[in-house]
């Protein structure tokens, strides 16, 4: 018999008590943390859809693995399993350990970016724009056009415009510092990134000779969409496809908190002696030596074994479905969302479902409160409280869409926990006229959105 019921391929051995709370507990709790959900204590949330990012659930043998980390400072056993994981797998020589994703950003972007440089993405993750843009350097993101409606239908509206590529080589050439491909791509929804255009943009970086880097914290999700969505891949295994993407690239950066399967943990690798030289001196003034960078030995042995485990077929095969199930439940009640579902989150169009909310009351902001007034679910906002700006005259200039992110961590949630989020948003769209946008009373200079108080109108 072949089922349809996609199971959860584990076990749970050990638990973790959720506490469950009252609507009215919530209307309060919501107030205390000034309407922000950055404010609330994870205490009191009931399913936290935050982000995916170290929130993940570790198996038996990573934490058996932790038992077993070598804590030497220098020449570390588990160090010696994560360079050759990470080096069997990126087939890149030299690898940089780092305590996450931004930190590897740091010294890669620190080193290549500068004044006058310029990177070019798909579209570079927050942090990542953040440390080129620290650098002094500029981000230009050129996702495919499909990318950029949440509407259409298309297989990889993760990938990269090549054609706007060439022309911002030509552009600015001589000063760009790399092209950075985001797989998946996080800011465009979880979309993949096809092989064809990875390839592409690797022929052109090779042609123009200009350094192509992943940003690969979601490569094994990437890979799942390759080989169910691009006829040349279907017989490769996962592993097969994110080794032959990585073949393409000059270096990687990876937040091993996405696919590495861990709370903590990232790296860079490298193909080139001469630029790991250069960034090995950065990682010994701010993360630590060569065979620890800013992790411990138990860190290590749990990223090389999570990045095995995370391209077990069984694994992938459930991770991409139950959140497509997720996406594909609401979208059946009429809820407004990014379509087709990437992989690691279903994202919500708040200005389709709320159209009486103005951008500037933010309706992200309006459902993010009603998800944890009636659910005690914890999302976040991506529009306008993220990256809106002001316009001269004090008015708001809004982002291109108004989004909530519902991210859902890795091996911590049951089909169960996600009927539960489904059957919420039967509430919310039943009671969609009567919600009410905010105001920002309270924010800071940068990143607003962390630590900024609102009220409802
Ligand atoms: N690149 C991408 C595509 C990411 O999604 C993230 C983190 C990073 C880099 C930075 O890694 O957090 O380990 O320093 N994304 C998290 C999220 C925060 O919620 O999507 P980090």
């Amino acid at each position: 018999m072949k089922h349809r019921t996609i199971i959860e391929p584990f076990r749970i051995k050990s638990v973790e008590p959720i506490g469950l709370s009252t609507e009215a507990e919530r209307v309060q709790q919501l107030k205390e943390a000034h309407y922000n959900p950055f404010l609330l204590r994870s205490s009191d949330v009931i399913i936290d859809l935050m982000t995916d990012s170290g929130t993940g659930a570790m198996s038996a043998h990573q934490w058996a693995g932790v038992m077993e980390g070598d804590e030497a400072y220098a020449g570390s056993r588990s160090w010696e399993r994560m360079e050759q994981t990470i080096q069997a797998l990126t087939g890149m020589k030299h690898v940089l350990p780092t305590h996450q994703g931004r930190a590897a950003e740091r010294i890669i972007y620190g080193h290549l970016g500068g004044q006058g440089k310029v990177f070019i993405s798909n579209t570079l993750f927050d942090t990542t724009r953040a440390n080129i843009e620290f650098s002094g350097a500029t981000g230009i993101d050129i996702p495919v056009a499909e990318g950029q409606d949440p509407a259409t239908d298309h297989p990889f509206k993760g990938n990269m415009d090549t054609q706007a590529l060439r022309k911002l080589l030509q552009q600015h050439q001589g000063h760009v510092g790399a092209v950075v491909l985001t797989v998946t791509n996080n800011s465009g929804g979880g979309q993949p990134v096809s092989m064809a255009n990875a390839e592409e943009v690797s022929a052109i970086c090779r042609e123009t000779g200009v350094l192509f880097l992943l940003d690969c914290c979601r490569i094994a999700e990437n890979s799942w969409f390759v080989k169910h969505r691009e006829a040349a891949m279907q017989d490769l295994s996962y592993r097969e496809i994110a080794r032959r993407m990585f073949a393409l690239a000059d270096g990687a950066v990876m937040s091993a908190k996405k696919d590495g399967m861990v709370n903590m943990g990232g790296f860079l690798a490298l193909r080139d002696g001469k630029l790991a030289e250069a960034c090995t001196n950065l990682l010994i003034i701010t993360e630590g030596f060569t065979t620890y960078g800013g992790l411990s030995g138990r860190d290590m042995e749990a990223i090389a074994t999570g990045l095995q485990e995370v391209f077990d077929p069984h694994y992938l095969n459930y991770r991409i479905r139950s959140t497509t199930f997720l996406g594909e439940k609401l979208k059946a009640m009429g809820v407004p969302l990014m379509w087709p579902i990437g992989g690691h989150a279903v994202y919500i169009d708040a200005k389709a479902l709320y159209p009486h909310i103005p951008s500037h009351q933010y309706p992200g902001q309006a459902l993010v409160c009603e998800l944890y007034r009636l659910g005690g679910i914890r999302t976040v906002e991506i529009g306008s409280v993220m990256f809106g700006t002001y316009a001269e005259d004090g008015s708001l200039r809004p982002a291109r869409m108004e989004l909530v992110r519902l991210a859902i961590p890795r091996r911590v949630y049951t089909q169960s926990h996600i009927e539960y989020v489904a059957e919420t948003f039967g509430e919310i769209m039943r009671s969609r006229d009567q919600v009410r946008g905010y105001k920002i009373i309270k924010e800071p200079k940068f990143l607003r959105h962390f630590t900024a108080h609102f009220e409802a109108l």
